[in-house]
């Protein structure tokens, strides 16, 4: 099994983190499954009381890899690890917090959409470029995007595609607070243990509250997936994906 994605228990938190550094902790389509996978043992095993997406110091993620995005758009088989995360992530049914420090590319932002505590570090930018490459908003965020940080800023970040710098993300509504480079994973997992001893069938029915329309989320989810997919196979697309990576030859 790949070591780009770590999981491990402390206690009743699982921290499920991303280690792929030499490609900025770009996710290919085995992390994308490895993930859900750890997100769902995590949700059915009792003994597991929240869970944590954590990256690596200096890079959370550079989004979805660009080379399997390219070997989509070229025929390739078309990658449902990705869909199958987001759905885990949507359909998770227990707090999940993540911690993020400096690049947050793409899913990299919108991974958070779905936590119910991000903590950011000063140095962390969120960037989601979507539109630059042919392609769209996805994980939900043309639905959660507006509700959570109003039409305007959703637009700003998801379509627009400018960089928001974590104290900008806390004043959208994106994150939860803004941590120092030290004591990211300390507060984080501090907070993560804290939801963990509260008493977990009240923890449940608050969270479920909190967190209507998941059907709703689903299926917009599917929705923005089948115009990815079709994106994809755009020459807009692959064109951008192709001055992606010939950047470093010309
Ligand atoms: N997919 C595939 N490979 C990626 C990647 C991605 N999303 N992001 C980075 N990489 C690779 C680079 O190609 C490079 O590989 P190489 O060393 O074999 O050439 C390596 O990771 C390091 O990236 P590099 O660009 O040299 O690092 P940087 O610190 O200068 O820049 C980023 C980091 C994240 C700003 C830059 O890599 C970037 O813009 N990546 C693309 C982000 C993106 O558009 N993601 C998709 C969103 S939907």
């Amino acid at each position: 099994m790949s070591d780009h994605i770590l999981v491990e228990r402390r206690g009743p938190v699982q921290i499920v983190r991303m280690n792929r550094p030499e490609k900025k902790n770009a996710i290919t389509r085995a992390m994308y499954a490895r993930m859900a996978a750890a997100l769902r043992e995590g949700d059915a095993d009792p003994a597991i009381r929240c869970q944590v997406i954590f990256g690596l110091p200096g890079v959370f993620s550079s989004g979805n890899d660009i080379a399997d995005f390219l070997a989509h758009g070229t025929g390739g088989e078309r990658g449902t690890e990705s869909v199958d995360f987001l759905m885990a992530l949507a359909r998770s049914e227990k707090p999940l917090l993540s911690g993020v420090d400096g690049i947050a590319v793409g899913i990299g932002v919108t991974i958070n959409l779905h936590c119910d505590l991000t903590f950011a570090t000063p140095r962390t930018v969120f960037r989601a470029p979507f539109l630059d490459l042919g392609l769209l908003p996805e994980a939900g965020s043309t639905l959660t995007g507006p509700r959570i940080m109003g039409h305007q800023q959703a637009f700003g970040l998801f379509v627009l595609g400018e960089g928001f710098s974590a104290e900008q993300a806390k004043a959208a509504g994106l994150i939860y607070a803004v941590v120092g480079e030290d004591e990211l994973e300390e507060k984080t997992l501090s907070a993560a243990q804290a939801l963990a001893a509260k008493p977990p069938q009240a923890l449940k029915i608050a969270r479920d509250l909190m967190r209507p329309d998941r059907e709703e989320l689903v299926k917009r989810i599917r929705i923005e997936s089948d115009h990815i997919g079709e994106r994809l196979q755009s020459a807009e697309a692959k064109a951008a994906f192709n001055a992606f990576l010939d950047r470093k030859r010309s």
